[in-house]
């Protein structure tokens, strides 16, 4: 077997077997396949797709390309959260609490921030002394002691994963079925989660976006789910403007923490809801969604999942003081307002281009090998929906490089489109596929 025959089938658009996608991964994975051919064959699988049985086989053969870990030694069945990405999501770090909050342990491995959509190791990261890199026995005890673990994937899961999905970020090659579910799915197999919630973000801060290219990538993470025995369902959530009010590291954690002490954050909330009565369901401890529901409402007033984090953190190294005073996160030397010079109703806030404004400010990487600012960002003051006066700040940017200033406000200006139509407040669930 050699990987220019198996490049050659795939630009001329022809399937490859399984052995043909296993050597590619384990050779790859060895580095005997260099970067250049290995792009090669994601820019074909890109352009022309892949079969069903090809994508499966492909996420096979990435989650058995490193190291799996079993958490049956914790004796639940562990459920999952995962979501294909966005812009001021911090769903994970209010969600994974609250479920801990009510018996239910997680243990979840996220993922870093790349592109413009941000990720929660980064953000937790901005918690001073927070451990990141925990060992499985670690992440396996912690999770039997205080029943939640949120660590990094530092571990040598899926392998495959981590090289091609830096390599598609390089290449321009991201927002593609195939190629993202067998990268979700490839670690959720490995990581050991025994049922799984994807948040299926769709919209313009969204790889997939429109509602159809959604449903079509969570169909196949839900048959893929099926083929391994790990029953998956996905939320379809609303990724056109950002979630929340706050996009960038410290100041997502500030927001999540405000949110769990009781702050009313709409939309965030909506998603939280859903993907959450979805997890106490699947684990087994609620079949009515609505009731599930109510329960979350109800950890998140009694101020349990609030406590679950502030264990969760102190358990993992971090300085509690600043859960418990967010005041003590740092800022940014320069907070400046966004003026709008138009009045009317927010029809539309460009998450896509939010998000590029954060990764210009430091809050998000350029390339990989880039430090984050966890200090920058931007926090909307407006939301689709909201009425706007001229002259009334529409959002705050949070910079450190006073350069930086003048373009940021500019572009942020540019993601708001107002007009005199008064518009209702987007719905955040599209549905959900099972
Ligand atoms: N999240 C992942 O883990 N992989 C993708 O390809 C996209 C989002």
């Amino acid at each position: 077997m050699d990987i220019l025959t198996i490049i050659g089938k795939k630009r001329d658009k022809q399937e490859l077997n399984k052995q043909e996608i296993n050597y590619f991964i384990t050779e790859y994975t060895k580095g005997n396949i260099p970067d250049y051919q290995a792009a090669a064959l994601i820019m074909a699988i890109y352009i022309n797709g892949m079969k069903e049985r090809e994508i499966t086989d492909l996420t096979l053969a990435m989650a058995d390309s490193g190291e799996k870990i079993d958490l049956s030694e914790i004796g639940a069945i562990m459920v999952d959260k995962h979501s294909t990405g966005g812009v001021g999501d911090k769903v994970t770090i209010v969600l994974l609490p609250i479920i801990a909050s009510l018996g239910i342990p997680v243990a979840k491995m996220s993922g870093r921030g790349l592109g413009i959509t941000g990720g929660t190791i980064d953000k937790l990261e901005a918690i001073p002394g927070y451990k990141t890199d925990l060992s499985v026995k670690k992440i396996i005890e912690n999770t039997q002691t205080i029943g939640i673990c949120l660590t990094g994937q530092t571990l040598d899961l899926a392998p495959a994963d981590k090289k091609i999905y830096a390599l598609r970020d390089a290449i321009n090659c991201t927002a593609n079925i195939p190629l993202i579910a067998s990268s979700i799915m490839s670690k959720k197999i490995a990581s050991g989660s025994h049922k799984i919630v994807i948040d299926a973000t769709c919209g313009k801060g969204a790889f997939m976006k429109t509602k159809e290219e959604a449903v079509a990538l969570s169909k196949m993470m839900v048959r893929i789910g099926k083929q391994v025995e790990r029953e998956t369902v996905c939320v379809l959530t609303n990724m056109d403007e950002p979630l929340g009010m706050a996009i960038g590291n410290s100041l997502e954690i500030i927001e999540a923490i405000e949110f769990l002490k009781g702050k009313s954050i709409p939309d965030l909330e909506e998603v939280v809801l859903e993907l959450g009565s979805y997890m106490i369901k699947l684990a087994g401890k609620g079949e009515n969604l609505s009731e599930n529901k109510e329960r979350i409402k109800e950890v998140i007033q009694n101020g349990k999942a609030f406590a679950k984090l502030f264990e969760l953190v102190l358990n993992q190294g971090g300085d509690t003081s600043y859960i418990e005073d967010t005041t003590k996160f740092s800022k940014a030397k320069y907070i400046l307002p966004v003026l709008a010079d138009e009045e009317g109703s927010v029809q539309e806030i460009d998450a896509e281009k939010i998000g590029s404004v954060s990764v210009y400010l430091g809050a998000g990487r350029m390339r990989k090998e880039d430090k984050i600012d966890y200090e920058v960002g931007i926090v909307l003051n407006k939301k689709i929906g909201d009425m706007v006066k001229i002259g009334e700040s529409l959002a705050f940017i949070h910079v450190n490089d006073e350069e930086k200033a003048q373009g940021a406000i500019e572009n942020v200006k540019n993601a708001f489109r107002i007009s005199e139509k008064k518009t209702m407040r987007p719905k955040m669930i599209l549905g959900s596929i099972e």
